[in-house]
């Protein structure tokens, strides 16, 4: 099943709050539940809710009474600003609302030049978020391909996060680079990261791994280090929620101390990231902007407290990882190596390309 889906003109979602425990789906039927449901990590994973995002500006089209194109419009602006807002870091929000609103910009376009209706925009942008879904599974497919180009039979991964199937519409980044490496029928080992303080990694990395059978052990955050440098840890897998153009990388805060204390000990450590992750227009990590989230994220395990009362805590949600820690960026369009900022942009343009003719064959 999809993380993430249109269904009876609503935006449905596996609520991964309440997983491993309890497996529900919940729907959202406004813009404004759309951005809540991002926002309160019912989904969660940068390719998620980049689909989430473009659902949701489909639900914005599909519920405007707007009888012109220009209204629409102006309802459609409204949207993204209310989705990009959900989260701050994951570029594939942004980037899913603004395919879908340049979209719906060119066929306005077409619409005061008598061609085409608001009725044509409201399908067309369900078809183009429909196609941005189907599109992520198909592009996790071949990244997890080519990542597993670097994974030697017999190896022993690090993961850090969750990456799989429920952080993108299905099969994942990092952890689909772990599917494509069982299907090859390789013989893996991988080590799961608890990922303090949400626990993506005890709570669905686990999950996910133990109903594919892919053997795993969970680990405490604070195991990684030993288990590197006694030699247990062969590659390092993670995922992005932004690339910027020199190959800095944002991820689930822990990465950085990850990704040093690999490169300490002669530990390859792969970025994988659709080139939807990739953020051009960022120089470098410096500009990316981190999430903070609340207190009780870190005082409170399942609303349990595990600090004193009013403890002031600080929870940036992400970190950022400088280039010179990775030895490449997995893409859909191949594994980028340094340099970064010349490798990348090549797989941005072929991904932008693919979508390109990928839209005209749709017609
Ligand atoms: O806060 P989250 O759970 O949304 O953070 C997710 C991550 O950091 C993932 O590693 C990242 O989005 C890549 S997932 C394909």
């Amino acid at each position: 099943m999809r993380t993430v889906f249109w269904q009876d003109g609503k935006v449905k979602m596996i609520d991964q709050r309440l997983l491993p425990g309890e497996e529900v789906i919940a729907e959202f039927a406004t813009v404004a539940e759309v951005a809540r449901s991002i926002n309160e990590m019912y989904v969660r994973g940068a390719p998620a809710i980049g689909a989430t995002a473009a659902y949701g500006m489909a639900l914005a089209a599909y519920l405007s009474d707007a009888d012109d194109s220009a209204a629409l419009l102006d309802e459609l602006r409204q949207a993204k600003e209310t989705l990009d807002a959900a989260r701050p870091t994951a570029v594939n929000l942004a980037w899913a609302t603004r395919r879908l609103y340049t979209l719906a910009e060119e066929i306005a376009g077409e619409a005061a030049s008598g061609q085409s209706s608001t009725y044509e925009l409201k399908q067309a942008l369900l078809a183009e978020a429909e196609a941005l879904a189907d599109e992520d599974v198909r592009i996790n497919r071949r990244m997890g391909f080519n990542g597993a180009a670097v994974v030697p039979d017999g190896a022993n991964l690090l993961h850090h996060c969750n990456t799989g199937s429920l952080a993108t519409v299905d099969f994942g980044t990092a952890l689909g680079v772990i599917y494509a490496c069982q299907e090859q029928g390789k013989d893996i080992h991988v080590w799961v990261d608890e990922t303090r303080p949400r626990l993506q990694g005890a709570r669905l990395t686990a999950w996910e791994l133990m109903r594919a059978e892919v053997p795993m052990h969970l680990i405490a955050d604070n195991a990684a280090g030993h288990l590197m440098r006694t030699g247990q840890v062969d590659v390092v897998v993670f995922g992005a929620d932004r690339v910027a153009a020199n190959g800095d990388v944002a991820n689930k805060i822990g990465t950085y101390k990850v990704a040093v204390v690999a490169r300490e000990n002669g530990i390859p450590v792969y970025c994988v990231a659709p080139t939807s992750t990739v953020d051009l227009e960022l120089p470098d990590g410096d500009h990316i902007p981190i999430e903070e989230r609340g207190a009780e994220e870190v005082a409170e395990i399942g609303a349990r407290p595990i600090a004193p009362v009013d403890v002031p805590v600080y929870n940036p949600a992400f970190d950022i990882t400088p280039h010179r820690y990775l030895t490449g960026i997995v893409t859909e369009e191949g594994i980028c190596y340094p340099p970064f900022d010349q490798s990348l942009r090549r797989a941005v343009e072929k991904g932008r390309a693919a979508i390109l003719a990928e839209r005209s064959e749709r017609g």
